[in-house]
């Protein structure tokens, strides 16, 4: 059985891939802001130190994987603190108690929406580690009227938050692959609001097209978080791999 941390437990992807890995045997400890074993708000410095300190306790002795799912799609500037901040700190935190397991992964959720139009700048503050000028950034890109940035730019700026921080030092040479997988559109509480307004759901339809079987569903998303978090998972690291039905394909074309 495999110690494992899940975000997002409570509900779609998260609670899909808790589900998984609980009825395989494994020990599960969920965070959510509630209906979890450790119910922690990761919007807030705050908030991430309780649950750090509350997995600390259970894991001192070593953790074997994190799936990192919680999120939130709002265009709002907490989207920046829950989606990019929320999972950073986490993982950074959590880091030595994976060090510390056996075969230890870890894995988070980006999205088919780091092909949309992005706020350079507030990606890089969210790369800097600077929350404070992030969410000052993503409330000036809310102003203008460019919140519909706000999401993509944190997803965005996750994944290449991915990318460097899986070849820094106490990540592969450590033996600990990071990853995340990247969604289309999947049939959760996130997205039920689109699917019950007709428009919202042909302009999100145009956005991402999906060919290959149409809307996942989490347990989809949550195969490939669980192959990836496997000690099968031997030599993938750094990578953001897209369980998306084609959208990714359609919409970058001939991209490499
Ligand atoms: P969901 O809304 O069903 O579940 C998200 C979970 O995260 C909820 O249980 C929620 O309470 C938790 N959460 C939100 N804010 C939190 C906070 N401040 N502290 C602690 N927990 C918090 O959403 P879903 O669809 O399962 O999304 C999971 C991940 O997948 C997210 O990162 C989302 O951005 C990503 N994603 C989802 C897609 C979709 O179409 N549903 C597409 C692409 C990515």
């Amino acid at each position: 059985a495999r110690r494992v941390v899940v975000t997002g437990s409570a509900s779609g992807i998260g609670r899909a891939a808790a589900d998984m890995l609980r009825a395989r045997g494994d020990r599960v400890v969920g965070v959510d802001l509630k209906e979890a074993e450790v119910c922690a708000d990761l919007s807030a410095p705050e908030g991430r130190r309780a649950a750090l300190e509350a997995l600390t306790a259970l894991f001192g002795d070593g953790l074997d994987a994190v799936v990192a799912c919680a999120g939130i799609a709002a265009p709002v500037p907490e989207a920046v603190g829950v989606n990019y901040f929320g999972v950073t700190e986490l993982l950074t935190g959590l880091r030595p108690l994976l060090a510390r397991g056996t075969d230890p992964r870890a894995v988070t959720v980006g999205s088919i929406t780091v092909t949309q139009p992005f706020d350079a700048e507030l990606v890089e503050a969210c790369l800097a580690g600077d929350e404070p000028s992030a969410l000052r950034l993503a409330q000036e890109a809310a102003g203008r009227g460019e919140q519909r940035r706000i999401y993509p730019s944190s997803k965005n700026a996750l994944v290449r938050w991915v990318r460097r921080t899986c070849v820094a030092p106490g990540w592969a040479d450590a033996g600990i692959p990071l990853n995340a997988v990247g969604p289309g559109t999947v049939r959760t509480p996130m997205t039920d609001w689109i699917f019950a307004d007709p428009e919202m759901k042909a302009v999100m339809d145009a956005a991402v097209p999906m060919p290959l079987n149409g809307y996942a569903s989490p347990e989809a998303v949550a195969k490939a978080l669980l192959w990836l978090a496997d000690p099968d998972n031997t030599h993938v690291t750094g990578q953001l791999v897209y369980v998306d039905g084609g959208a990714e394909a359609v919409l970058r074309g001939d991209a490499a």
